[in-house]
């Protein structure tokens, strides 16, 4: 079976950020997003992996190449423009042939779902088989009715009034039967074929669609808060380990991760939370739930739930932030601010927050 991972899009929720590096490629603890899919998708055994990207595709490709060092052998597949999920079956079909596949949505982390999905799949071999989570907020979602015998009844594409609190979660295993569903869907009003849209065909024209509900945890990571979300789940399986050099003046509290290269200081780290390697910390407050990328540069600054990409430069006071590449944030509030800044971005904050 091969995978096909989405990885295009506009990312326009995570501006500004996704102006200069594709969503998937945005660090949770430290490991870009999609790499978690990738390795998720190894883990079953799956190598064959064709990886559509859009504009941003250089960066994807400088950042995975062939897929060696993960044990794949990558396909990239190009999309001109970004419009819709059906469009990335659509022009993949020559390399996914006549077979069933793994639809992946490069943007998701969805932990130790995909060995569930396909054994459920090929234990009861439907037409298709979308991956559905409870949710708080289906609005926002595909969202999907499922009958007691795990067959779906219904599916929207983020409906203002959602008939369950099933999402769709970012991963599908389909049958050769979606490459006429997909051509035979309009885009929708966000003039995107939809793969929604393509599943509720197959239901209409009598084909089988299965759920398989998934129990663990899985994140869109789309937005600001869900990757900060994201983030803390992921760090809360971290253990602790320091393998950069920590001076005695400093307080290690809890799983925390200190990576090689990395010197900390005078500072007082609160676990979970990643250093990245060579990044320095000195006489600074990190922590918890904070990933530091790789050669940042951190002096006397407070920060707490928040990822700092790497070769940024943090003198201040910082919590719920997402901070790109070789940004600089100099100055505080003198209470922690929120901050959102793009790569090379820099934040000049003094006087007092009202
Ligand atoms: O995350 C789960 C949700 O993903 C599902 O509940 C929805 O039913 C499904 O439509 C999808 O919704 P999103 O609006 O979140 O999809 P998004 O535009 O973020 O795209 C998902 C991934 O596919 C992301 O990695 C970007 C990529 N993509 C997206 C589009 C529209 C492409 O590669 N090409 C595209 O044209």
């Amino acid at each position: 079976m091969k995978a096909l991972v989405l990885a295009g899009g506009r990312g326009t929720r995570l501006r500004p950020l996704t102006h200069t590096v594709p969503k998937q490629l945005v660090p949770v603890a430290n490991k870009p997003v999609l790499l978690y899919g990738l390795e998720a998708i190894r883990d079953v055994g799956i190598t064959d992996v064709g990886v559509v990207v859009g504009d941003h595709g250089p960066a994807i490709r400088d950042a995975l190449g062939n897929g060696g060092t993960l044990g794949l052998d990558i396909t990239y597949l190009h999309q001109h423009a970004p419009l819709g999920l059906a469009h990335c079956v659509m022009l993949s079909q020559d390399y996914l042939g006549n077979a069933d596949f793994l639809l992946y949505l490069g943007d998701n982390v969805i932990i130790d779902g995909l060995g569930p999905l396909l054994d459920a799949f090929w234990h009861s071999r439907p037409d298709a088989m979308v991956m559905t989570g409870k949710v708080a907020n289906p609005s926002e979602y595909g969202v999907a009715q499922v009958g007691p015998d795990g067959v779906v009844t219904g599916l929207e594409e983020k409906p203002a009034d959602p008939r369950s609190d099933l999402a769709l979660v970012g991963a599908y295993v389909f049958t050769p039967a979606i490459h006429q569903a997909v051509h035979s869907v309009k885009p929708s009003w966000r003039n995107e074929r939809e793969i929604t849209h393509a599943i509720e065909w197959l239901m209409r024209n009598g084909w089988r669609v299965e759920a398989h509900l998934h129990g663990g945890y899985w994140k869109d990571t789309g937005r600001v808060e869900d990757l900060l979300e994201c983030n803390r789940a992921v760090l809360d399986t971290a253990e602790r380990s320091i393998r950069g050099q920590v001076d005695a003046s400093c307080e290690i509290r809890g799983p925390v991760v200190i990576e090689d290269g990395a010197e900390v200081s005078g500072s007082r780290i609160t676990g979970p939370a990643v250093i990245g390697f060579s990044a320095v910390v000195r006489d600074s407050r990190i922590g918890p739930y904070t990933s530091i990328g790789t050669d940042c540069d951190i002096v006397g600054a407070t920060i707490e739930n928040s990822v700092v990409c790497e070769g940024s430069t943090v003198r201040g006071s910082l919590r719920d932030s997402l901070i790109g590449r070789q940004a600089r944030v100099n100055g505080d509030f003198g209470r922690p601010t929120c901050l959102v800044l793009g790569d090379h971005s820099e934040a000049r904050l003094y006087g007092s927050a009202s």
